[in-house]
């Protein structure tokens, strides 16, 4: 086997560029549980934004505005709506993943710095992506503050209980009419990845909507990025509707994973995020397609919970509306009963549903 040139260890941080992080940070604690861990801004001595960063388990977010109006977060958010800025990545050595990802072709974000304060030091280093999406290396070994020298604790009054939120398990990129070989290419010949698995636009399509999607995977696989292209339907397919409205590729949906997606999406719900809806029908026939699950197929169907099955198990799953004013960026709950595909039997019903709401939204 060859080397990986480029170990990573995991997600280490998913930033956000958004109009009000303030309030965002105040969505994401109340809504999806998080909590919060550090702050940026005018306060430490920043003048043209502020940032706050919600933990929940492994998953960190960083929701961050402009606080003048020409500056690149400003003109981002502007051009996109809210969206992901950057998926940083956790690494043990961030200028030799600079090193080796820009030989390889990358084109730099920001090369290898190093930044200290009293808790320590880190490097970082930056290569672009699809879209104007980019990927931060971290280097944090020799570090022990709240989250990144610049940031102090935060540590509000205002709490609010987790839903058992755990992990990133993967995260999807839309990019443009045949662009997914392009990024398929970027990620195994950049970034040394594989292709876990791929599904044609006979796999995924419905009456009106297709698309392509490849999945690519990092070397300890925690890291998945499936990779979509829209592929031509009778009608403008969702991955269309995202590009029209987020401007350019971008991060599609990030799916978190959770031990207990029961508990999980009933405390999304009451907490008022809105999830897509499959027909009651879907759930008179899931049984025969995934065979035995340890859960009361009544208690999915009363949360929306989907199903699916491969060679190694099964998994959960549900999908959220998008959570910004364009439908763009959505969420996925995902719970792993040795599955490690993503869904592929849910597709269909999935597309309708999305394609109801599209119906509401004109976009269709
Ligand atoms: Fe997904």
């Amino acid at each position: 086997m060859k080397e990986d040139f480029l170990p990573i260890n995991g997600t280490d941080y998913v930033e956000f560029y958004v109009g009000n992080a303030k309030q965002a940070a105040y969505y994401y604690q109340t809504a999806f549980g998080f909590q919060p861990l550090a702050y940026a801004g005018l306060e430490t001595g920043l003048k043209d934004r502020t940032s706050y960063v919600l933990v929940q388990d492994k998953i960190r977010f960083v929701f961050t505005s402009s606080l003048v109006p020409d500056s690149e977060i400003g003109r981002h958010q502007t051009q996109h709506g809210d969206g992901v800025k950057v998926v940083a990545l956790w690494v043990d050595d961030a200028r030799k993943s600079w090193k080796e990802t820009t030989a390889r072709g990358a084109k730099s974000y920001f090369e290898p710095k190093t930044e200290k304060d009293e808790h320590g030091e880190v490097v970082s280093s930056g290569i672009c992506t699809y879209g104007e999406t980019v990927h931060v290396f971290i280097e944090r070994k020799n570090y022990n503050g709240p989250f990144l020298p610049g940031y102090i604790a935060w540590n509000p009054d205002y709490k609010t209980p987790g839903t058992g939120l755990k992990y990133v398990d993967h995260m999807v990129g839309n990019v443009g009419w045949n662009e997914m070989n392009k990024w398929v290419d970027f990620y195994g010949q950049v970034m040394g990845f594989t292709q876990l698995a791929s599904f044609d636009d006979k796999d995924i399509s419905t009456e009106y909507t297709a698309l392509m999607s490849k999945v690519m995977t990092n070397s300890n696989g925690r890291i998945k990025f499936p990779i979509n292209e829209p592929a031509e339907g009778k009608k403008r397919s969702q991955v269309e509707e995202y590009l029209d409205f987020y401007g350019c590729s971008g991060v599609q949906h990030v799916a978190m994973a959770t031990d207990d997606i029961l508990f999980t999406v009933g405390e999304l719900r009451k907490r008022g995020i809105e999830f897509l809806r499959v027909p009651d029908a879907y759930y008179d026939s899931v049984l025969n397609r995934v065979g035995k699950i340890d859960e009361e197929i009544l208690a999915l169907k009363k949360l929306g919970i989907l199903v699916d099955r491969d060679d190694e198990g099964y998994l959960l799953q549900i999908f959220t509306k998008p959570v910004e004013d364009r439908p763009t960026v959505f969420y996925e709950i995902i719970q792993r009963k040795g599955a490690k595909s993503f869904g592929k039997g849910n597709f269909k019903a999935l597309f309708e549903s999305i394609e109801l709401e599209q119906v509401k939204r004109g976009t269709l």
